[in-house]
């Protein structure tokens, strides 16, 4: 069908028509993207065990494994402070420069072959830390080019996901991301759990070269999906958008459904292009942080708005859990097995988020987001004040420990995905691989912040909060509740193109009650005949063609 006629079937405002029908196959095809969380959760979780097995320790000290095996020195003969520090948050480096580059790169080369790339760079990484043996120059270099491939993984898988994914079930497929996150986690602790024990090379190198399989598994899959239709119309290919669009939504390429939605897509990117002309390369980069700071749909807010929802999400303190918990429950005294409740906590992570799958598209983005984040907080002050008033008793202990699994609960059904969610929608086209890039980079940022200030909060030679600690995780949470009351939209149920707009014409205490009214494609170019004005799509193969 020609692109007049696509024209003219969106040229009508009726906006429940904008998005396709989908078959389940064009379902499955969206989900897979998710598995990519694999990496990142996996990647977190295998470092702690790695560095507190006993042959790794003994390899990088040169010291007599018999002087580990004794409880009263073990702790003086573990691998030193400061290069633990340097081991884990290296990673975090990588992955904060990686999102930022895989930004461009997707706007580039497309959103699935930066996936792809990241892969590729990743594996290599991976190769340096299987090879390394004594030093610790192999192992601190492959993490950083590994984090960087995660960096792109991580920061365009939500891209890919939420740019392909049909508008009613967008929030459950990237929530799928979020699972995939929680199942790597589990993950690295079964496979460590399997090979601390050994006395060979095999006790690091099997957790750190499994990792090869996960970029394999999605890189291979990822070859055989299509690229985003939304790429193709960025860059002018108009003819490539239909036929992905077509695959993706498992519909021909010249159906109504096919041809209005991609001209709403078209209209949209010429409508934001008006708005913000693209320029440089420099000049584009600045798009991210034009308008003002006051108007909630300005590409600078918007900027705000991603990069401070990861923030809020790494303030929650989950990963005081997933990384220091086993020490912490140690510092609890009258815990027979840590390990098994940090095994535990790992387990209502998983179980807990497929809960989201539902409740996001059910309920929203927003009720989820405030109810999540007063879980949290009410969880982390009943922890912070039992174990401040009556920390000694064993049944306080078993009372915190509850607590700290129903706090795991909420996180895992509600910020957890819900950040990754939003971040994936509130972006215009012409910034939007920017914007989650930024935001994605912001996360793995704080990430790192929380990792190095925390054992300076908990450090029983440092600041010793213990249980207290609480109180502070306690504290960012209320700031998450009350940032989710003010600043977070409603998405639920729109398409990209109409979160725009939504943007444009609510706040966000009000956007719940917002209903499309008309598409882009309508207001655009409406001719007497009732075709959009032809220039339309001439003009976005011109500029997308000229990036
Ligand atoms: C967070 C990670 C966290 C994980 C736990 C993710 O959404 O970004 O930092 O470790 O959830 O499941």
């Amino acid at each position: 069908m020609s692109i007049e006629k696509s024209r003219a079937l969106a040229a009508t405002a009726d906006t429940s028509r904008i998005e396709s029908p989908v078959t389940v196959k064009a379902y499955f095809m969206c989900a897979f993207a998710a598995f990519g969380g694999i990496f990142f959760g996996y990647d977190s979780g295998y470092i702690n065990g790695v560095l507190g097995m006993r042959y790794f320790i003994t390899l990088h000290t040169g010291l007599s494994p018999t002087l580990l095996d004794n409880p009263d020195t073990a702790d003086q003969f573990a691998i030193s402070a400061s290069n633990t520090s340097l081991i884990v948050s290296i990673l975090s480096a990588g992955t904060f420069f990686g999102a930022i580059v895989a930004g461009d790169v997707a706007d580039f080369t497309g959103r699935r072959t930066t996936i792809i790339l990241g892969c590729g760079v990743f594996i290599i990484g991976v190769i340096l830390q299987t090879a390394s043996s004594t030093g610790l120059g192999l192992i601190v270099a492959g993490r950083l080019i590994a984090g960087f491939g995660v960096g792109f993984v991580s920061a365009i898988i939500i891209l890919y996901m939420s740019e392909i994914s049909p508008k009613r079930v967008r929030g459950a497929i990237v929530s799928g991301y979020q699972f995939c996150i929680t199942v790597g986690i589990l993950l690295a602790s079964c496979v460590n759990y399997a090979t601390e024990d050994r006395n060979d090379t095999g006790s690091y190198r099997i957790p750190i070269a499994i990792q090869m399989l996960w970029a394999i598994i999605l890189a291979g899959g990822l070859f055989l999906l299509p690229e985003s239709p939304r790429y193709f119309v960025k860059r002018g290919n108009i003819p490539r958008a239909t036929e992905v669009l077509a695959r993706l939504r498992g519909q021909p390429r010249d159906s109504e459904y096919i041809q209005q939605e991609l001209a709403e897509i078209i209209a949209n990117h010429e409508y934001e292009l008006k708005v913000t002309p693209q320029g440089s390369y420099f000049a584009s980069w600045a798009n991210c942080f034009k308008g003002s700071l006051w108007q909630g749909h300005s590409n600078l807010r918007r900027t705000i708005l991603g990069t401070s929802m990861q923030m809020m999400q790494q303030w929650t303190g989950v990963n005081f859990i997933f990384y220091f918990g086993t020490t912490f429950f140690q510092t609890l005294g009258t815990i027979d097995n840590p390990f098994l409740i940090s095994l535990i906590t790992t387990l209502v992570n998983v179980c807990s988020t497929p809960i989201s799958f539902w409740t996001i598209e059910r309920f929203g983005r927003r009720p989820l987001l405030l109810w999540g984040a007063l879980g949290m907080v009410i969880c982390q002050f009943i922890v912070a004040i039992a174990g401040t008033v009556d920390g000694s008793n064993p049944a306080t202990v078993r009372a915190e420990i509850a607590f700290i699994c129903i706090f795991i609960f909420f996180f895992a059904s509600t910020w957890g995905p819900g950040a990754w969610v939003v971040i994936g929608e509130i972006f215009p086209l012409p910034i939007r691989s920017r914007g989650v890039a930024l935001s994605t980079a912001s996360n793995w940022l704080w990430n790192c912040i929380i990792t190095v200030i925390t054992p300076y909060m908990v450090g029983t030679d440092q600041g010793n909060l213990g249980p207290r600690v609480f109180f502070v995780w306690g504290s960012l949470c209320t700031c998450a509740f009350i940032y989710a009351y003010f600043l977070i939209p409603e998405t639920k149920g729109l398409s990209l193109e109409q979160v725009d707009r939504m943007l444009e014409e609510t706040t966000p205490r009000t956007s719940a009650r917002w209903k499309p009214h008309t598409t882009f494609a309508a207001d655009m170019g409406l001719t007497a005949e009732g075709t959009l004005a032809p220039e339309i799509v001439g003009d976005i193969e011109r500029k997308g063609s000229a990036v």
